[in-house]
C-alpha cells in the first residue's frame, strides 16, 4: 500500500478565546499550494470555538475537528456534545481517547471505542490516542499497555479512510521529554502490526500519528521515524509561526 498521506494535527485543549482564531487565519495563509500536495493539516480547538473556527478555515485547506464526542447522538447528556453536533458546526475529526481524557474523565478502552464509533456513525474521522505512563514505560510494559489500548479502543469495522492512531507517551506531553527515535518507531511499527490484527489489510493505509512535545526544533527527526504519518501537537499548536515550522518538515 502506497504511504497515506500525512496528518499535522493541532489539539488547543483548553486554550484559547475568540482572538485566538486570529492564528488560524496565520495558518492558512502560510499553508500554500506546495504543502497542501504534501500534507493534511487540522486543528482542534475548544468545543465552543468549532463552528467559528470552521468559519475562519473555510478556503484555506485547513480542517477543524474537536477533541472530545459523546458516544450517543443526542439525549440527556448535559454538558456534552455529540460528534453530529461536531459535523453539523463544520468539524471532520475527532480526537478521541486523549490521556487527560482517559486520566480526567475516566475514560476507558470501551467508553473511547464507543465514541470512536460515534465519530464515523456522523461521517467523520476518529484520532484514537494510545500511549504509557511513565511508571509503565520504566516496567518495560510499554507494549503491553499500547496493544491494550489498542485491542480494546479500535472498533473492528474502522478503515484507513476514517482511523488515525495517535502514539502519546503520557510522559511526553507538555513535559519537553519525548521519546529517542529508535523508540518511536519500535512502538509505531508495534502498532501497525497489531492494527492489522485488529482492522486487517487497511492499517497499511492508517495514518499513524506521533504526540508529546512535538515543537520546531524536533519535529523533523520525530516525522522521519518509519511508520510516523504526522504529528498531534499541543502546545506548539497554539501558534501560527510555531504550527506551521513543524508542518514545513514535510516541504
Ligand atoms: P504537547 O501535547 O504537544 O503540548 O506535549 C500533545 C498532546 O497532548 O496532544
Amino acid at each position: 500500500m502506497s504511504r497515506p498521506t500525512p496528518l499535522v494535527a493541532g489539539n488547543w485543549k483548553m486554550n484559547g478565546l475568540r482572538a485566538a482564531l486570529a492564528e488560524i487565519t496565520g495558518m492558512g495563509q502560510a499553508y500554500d499550494a506546495g504543502l497542501k500536495s504534501k500534507l493534511e493539516l487540522l486543528i482542534c480547538p475548544p468545543a465552543i470555538l468549532i463552528g467559528a473556527a470552521a468559519d475562519v478555515a473555510r478556503g484555506t485547506g485547513i480542517a477543524i475537528g474537536a477533541q472530545d464526542c459523546h458516544a450517543k447522538a443526542d439525549g440527556a447528556h448535559t454538558g456534552d456534545i455529540a460528534a453530529e453536533m461536531v459535523a453539523d458546526a463544520g468539524g471532520s475529526f475527532i480526537i478521541v481517547g486523549h490521556s487527560e481524557r482517559r486520566a480526567d474523565h475516566g475514560e476507558s478502552d470501551a467508553v473511547v471505542h464507543a465514541k470512536a464509533q460515534a465519530a464515523v456513525r456522523a461521517g467523520l474521522k476518529a484520532i484514537i490516542c494510545v500511549g504509557e505512563t511513565e511508571a509503565e514505560r520504566r516496567a518495560g510494559k510499554t507494549l503491553d499497555v499500547v496493544g491494550r489500548q489498542l485491542d480494546g479502543s479500535i472498533p473492528a469495522s474502522l478503515t484507513a479512510a476514517n482511523l488515525v492512531v495517535a502514539y502519546e507517551p503520557v510522559w511526553a506531553i507538555g513535559t519537553g521529554l519525548t521519546p529517542t527515535a529508535a523508540d518511536v518507531a519500535e512502538v509505531h511499527a508495534f502498532i501497525r502490526q497489531r492494527l492489522g490484527q485488529i482492522i486487517g489489510k487497511e492499517a497499511g493505509g492508517v495514518r499513524l500519528l506521533y504526540g508529546g512535545s512535538v515543537k520546531p526544533s524536533n519535529a523533523a527527526e520525530l516525522m522521519g521515524v518509519p511508520n510516523v504519518d504526522g504529528a498531534l501537537v499541543g502546545g506548539a499548536s497554539l501558534k501560527a509561526s510555531d504550527f506551521m515550522a513543524i508542518a514545513g518538515v514535510y516541504r
